[in-house]
């Protein structure tokens, strides 16, 4: 049976349905067809590949041209799924920049929704893709283009006062005009109370199971990442022994609301 095109509507009425939505990182062709079909709903073209696929240490090198490139591959092989691409670092420091990085993602790169970076500092460069058409995915939590700014890759809205910022920045993001919120390394009640808070769907990576959906870094959840992985990754390959069976024991996992397991959350 074929399954009907996944846009923002389809993942909002997910939400209120209460199904889980199962997104993965993607940054190529060949991938995006296993990845359609064991069942994932939302591709991500994330800046991610900065690190997995061109061995950097950080998302910061990652130019728009990148970003193109991937996601123009990726959309080439995606027929079903929701097509997210990533702005990279300094594409959208002000909103006419982040403008010409939006026009580029979509009309080169066949996105059909862009992510950003951040909370208050975003708002006006959300509403103004959002008036002309880019539909924007915000990140917060976490957020690897600071990793500098923050310290390292830590745990985000432990004490009172950072939590609040990031439910304050959830809340006027979703008035901004955001159509979803992803939530990276933030407690795991923390998560919960926005994802309830919310109208938009909220995906958790190292948020906990409470989130309306789950991604992971596609080479993460295969084990084939050379870099040191965080806690909330869990290698799928390792116990099924095919990618197509790894991505399908992943997305079963996320509707299933067995994964995150609470050994994975903070
Ligand atoms: O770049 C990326 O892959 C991401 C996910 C980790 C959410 O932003």
């Amino acid at each position: 049976m074929s399954k009907d095109k996944i846009t923002i509507s389809t993942l909002h009425e997910m939400k209120k349905r209460g199904e889980k939505i199962a997104v993965l990182t993607s940054y190529d062709a060949s991938f995006t067809a296993v990845l359609e079909s064991a069942g994932v709903d939302v591709l991500l073209v994330g800046d991610s590949l900065g690190m997995v696929i061109q061995g950097r240490k950080s998302t910061l090198p990652v130019t728009v041209k990148d970003m193109v490139y991937h996601t123009r591959v990726v959309a080439r092989a995606c027929k079903t799924s929701l097509l997210v691409a990533d702005m990279p670092f300094m594409s959208y420091d002000t909103s006419a920049r982040a403008m010409q990085t939006g026009r580029r993602l979509m009309q080169a790169g066949g996105a059909h929704m862009v992510k950003l970076e951040g909370g208050a500092a975003q708002i006006d460069t959300v509403v103004r893709l959002v008036a002309n058409g880019i539909p924007v995915c915000a990140h917060l939590g976490l957020l690897p283009q600071s990793v500098h700014k923050l310290g390292g890759y830590k745990v985000q809205g432990r004490d009172a006062d950072s939590a609040r910022r990031i439910q304050e920045d959830a809340l006027a993001l979703e008035s901004a005009g955001a159509s979803m919120l992803v939530l990276e390394c933030v407690p795991a009640v923390l998560a919960s109370d926005i994802a309830g808070a919310l109208e938009i769907p909220v995906i958790g990576i190292g948020a906990g199971a409470g989130c309306d959906g789950q991604v992971l870094v596609l080479y993460d959840m295969l084990g084939i990442t050379v870099r040191k992985t965080p806690r909330f990754v869990k290698d799928f390959l390792a116990e099924t022994g095919s990618v197509k069976a790894a991505v399908a024991a992943y997305v079963a996992a996320v509707k299933e609301g067995r994964f995150p397991a609470p050994e994975h959350g903070y």
